[in-house]
């Protein structure tokens, strides 16, 4: 009969060990009774950058990269991508459920009556240079915002936990709008509580002189489908940070503030500007062949930017509705020339020997980048647009580890490979007196 065990023997000892197995996994501390002699720490694991560790029990987000698959809370992303809105899904990452028609009306109410942020947020963004990046002054403005709600600390009371968790989702686009208007050195612009969250983040970012701001239908839509399919994807480098820096106990704009930092990285959140450049490079669809053979023979060196994927093995599933979305968005804003070159590389590559091998396909950098230029954003504001909506899923995650009883301050472990105990010479210069006397 089988059993849901792994038997594991020490040759060093000659000793065997039974470890459980649950959900295919083994818990690693179960490793720590594998010891050569009692006073041993036990044995570790040693994995790098978690490439073969879950950090928790998670149900919001499921990924499967083989099978190219994301689902919310159970539902296909290219049917919410579909049928639902931005912040129903976020109701749906923080809840579990979707929302009833009465629930959902009195979640957009609330979030629409948070959107404004505290007049002396306008001051802290003045203070930032004019050419300031807007990653950088989007994330110091979130973590700021804690000074203006001390009270959001108290993380384990649930009624303090979820009116913070609706400012910060309704708050994000009003700094990033207002992170844009700076490096613009337009005037900030308050938000406009009739309009949708997108159409609403649309009009601070492009009202000027017009009384009222009407955002185009098919871009607020376009906004909120790229919203909806950015909300989250389970234990990333950010929401990683999130549930980290979250662990401390730390309020969640801090934390928040943590999780953007780590989507500023170029390995990140950045990777749809590196698509840009690289099709503005390639210039014509003509040059797509010569380009795909430098890559091929580069070995490594050259990458097709907005392909392949740590953990999809097979072709996004976000990179399918954003190429349908990209033709939408055309439609309005004019095509962008660079998207034939994209479709091009795409059809190159999907044949090729090199590419198929290794499971290469577009991700979902490949297509968007594309459509925040169309519409009209600058590149050094994507990861901006990108921070919005995962703001939600970050929180989704942070208050699903609040409640995880098994979770407790994040501290991992190191293999020690530094000197052996020295001690420091007898005889020598006193440091602190030599510093004191310059
Ligand atoms: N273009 C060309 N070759 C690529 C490639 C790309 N975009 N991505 C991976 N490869 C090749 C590697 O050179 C390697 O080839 P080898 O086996 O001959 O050495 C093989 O495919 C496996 O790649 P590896 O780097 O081990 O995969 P990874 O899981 O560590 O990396 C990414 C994943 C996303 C970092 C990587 O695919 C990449 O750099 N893509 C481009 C950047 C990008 O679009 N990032 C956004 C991710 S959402």
């Amino acid at each position: 009969m089988s059993k849901n065990t792994l038997t594991i023997t020490d040759n060093r000892t000659g000793k065997t060990y039974e470890l459980p197995i649950t959900d295919d996994t083994i818990r690693t501390a179960d490793l720590r009774q594998i010891k050569v002699a009692d006073d041993d720490f036990g044995m570790m694991g040693y994995d790098p950058a978690f490439l073969n560790t879950a950090s928790c029990r998670s149900a919001i987000t499921l990924i499967d990269g083989d099978k190219g698959i994301l689902r919310y809370r159970g539902y296909p992303i290219e049917q919410l991508a579909e049928k639902s809105s931005y912040l129903e899904c976020a109701y749906l990452l923080l809840h579990g459920e979707l929302p009833t028609e009465a629930q959902l009306k009195s979640w957009v109410d609330l979030i629409t009556t948070h959107t404004f942020v505290h007049e002396n947020v306008k001051s802290f963004i003045q203070g930032f240079r004019y050419d300031a990046h807007p990653m950088g002054v989007f994330l110091s403005t979130i973590g700021a915002l804690s000074t203006f709600y001390p009270e959001a600390k108290k993380v384990h009371d649930k009624q303090v936990r979820m009116l913070n968790v609706v400012r910060l989702i309704a708050k994000v686009p009003t700094i990033a709008a207002m992170s844009y208007r700076h490096s613009m050195g337009f005037p900030f612009v308050y938000p406009d509580n009739e309009l949708s969250f997108a159409g609403n983040f649309l009009a601070m970012i492009r009202k000027m002189a017009e009384p009222r701001y009407k955002p185009n239908k098919v871009l607020e839509r376009a906004l909120d489908v790229l919203f909806i399919l950015h909300a989250d994807h389970e234990q990333n480098c950010s929401t990683s940070t999130m549930r980290a820096a979250g662990s401390s106990l730390v309020d969640p704009y801090s934390a928040v503030a943590a999780a953007s930092a780590a989507l500023y990285g170029p390995l990140h959140g950045g990777a749809n500007e590196a698509v840009l450049r690289m099709l503005t490079e390639i210039g014509s669809i003509h040059n797509v062949p010569t380009f795909v053979k430098e890559v091929k023979e580069g070995k490594g060196e050259k990458k097709l930017m907005g392909f392949g994927h740590r953990v999809y093995k097979n072709y996004d599933p976000r990179a399918k509705v954003i190429k349908r979305l990209a033709e939408e968005v055309f439609e309005v804003t004019g095509r962008n020339p660079l998207l034939d070159i994209a479709i091009e590389l795409e059809r190159i590559a999907l044949q090729d020997d090199y590419f198929i091998k290794r499971k290469l396909y577009p991700n979902v950098d490949f297509y968007s980048g594309l459509i925040y230029q169309a519409m009209g954003f600058p590149t050094d504001f994507f990861t901006v647009l990108f921070a919005i909506p995962r703001t939600s899923g970050w929180l989704a995650q942070w208050c699903e580890m609040l409640d995880d009883s098994e979770q407790k301050i994040a501290r991992p472990r190191q293999v020690y490979t530094g000197s052996a105990k020295r001690d420091l010479p007898e005889s020598r210069h006193n440091p602190f007196e030599l510093e004191r006397s310059r």
